[in-house]
């Protein structure tokens, strides 16, 4: 793999990367814990959804993404996608000169500290649950904790439609989630980029009883510690720029990422992968 030529350097962005535009959810909390810094976001929208791939190829598209956030020379990377990250973390982490963290072990933490002896759920989608990511990073976190699992992969095109507070999808929500309900969960882990965006939504399915764990915020804050920690957090008031690359036309992340992100997007470059 390519060594980063801005490895190392405090002022060298941060790249974010999913298979789409909903890891801008977790751009979104980057930006609001590390406004200091700067980012390159790339979203795989030529060849979203990773969710139902197989693993091979999942990692295949991570690692393409990842030799291409180090040539732009990028200190870190944040892998948003909960599907990349449960298919090919390990292998990206083996191989990049630059820390690289993924959303399911910070939301595992989140979801441990919510219910640490209680049952969480995790929904996200058919990959992630079939991968046992989770189940695996909560058990090594809190061997009591009972996990139950649902794969939900209506909520990825619902969530792209707009559809966050439709009725369609709240029909679906019910379809998926009334037996979580039934049986009364302290947690709900939401393990995919775009499941944040039906927060409201799940809250009412769920009931006030059932935490929801939004692992972008936790993922931002484990970056936070972790730049910190290497000696690697930009300089305050350092000037910033956020670059948004997508493998596919520009106009659906210029269209849709802004309510993703909670900000306005200007400009999206495109660059064709493998
Ligand atoms: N980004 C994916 C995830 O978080 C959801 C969309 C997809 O299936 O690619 O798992």
């Amino acid at each position: 793999m390519v060594v980063a030529p801005g490895a190392g350097r405090h002022e060298a962005p941060i790249g974010v990367f999913d298979s789409g535009i909903g890891g801008l959810t977790v751009a979104r909390a980057v930006l609001h814990h590390l406004p200091d810094e700067s980012i390159i976001y790339f979203g795989d929208t030529a060849r979203v959804p990773y969710g139902p791939k197989s693993p091979v190829t999942v990692e295949r598209y991570a690692r393409e993404i990842t030799e291409f956030l180090l040539a732009e020379g990028v200190k870190a990377i944040v892998v948003a996608c909960n599907t990349a990250t449960a298919h090919a973390l390990p292998t990206l982490i083996a191989e990049s000169p630059v820390p690289v963290i993924g959303v399911v072990e910070p939301g595992a933490r989140a979801a441990v500290a919510a219910a640490p002896h209680g049952t969480v759920g995790v929904i996200g989608t058919a990959g992630t649950i079939a991968s046992g990511a989770y189940d695996r990073a909560i058990h090594s976190l809190a061997p009591d904790v009972q996990v139950v699992t649902r794969a939900c992969p209506l909520f990825v095109p619902l969530v792209e439609e707009g559809w966050t507070d439709h009725e369609a999808t709240r029909i679906v929500a019910h379809e998926y989630l009334d037996e979580f309900a039934a049986s009364g969960l302290d947690a709900l882990v939401l393990g995919c980029t775009h499941y944040p965006l039906l927060t409201p939504l799940l809250g009412d399915v769920m009931g006030p009883g059932t935490q929801l764990i939004d692992s972008a915020e936790q993922t931002a804050i484990e970056l936070a510690g972790r730049l910190e920690a290497a000696g690697l957090r930009a300089r305050t008031g350092a000037p910033v720029s956020h670059r948004f690359v997508a493998s596919d036309a520009p106009e659906q992340m210029l269209r849709l990422g802004p309510r993703f992100l909670g900000a306005p997007i200007e400009r999206v470059e495109r660059v064709v992968l493998g």
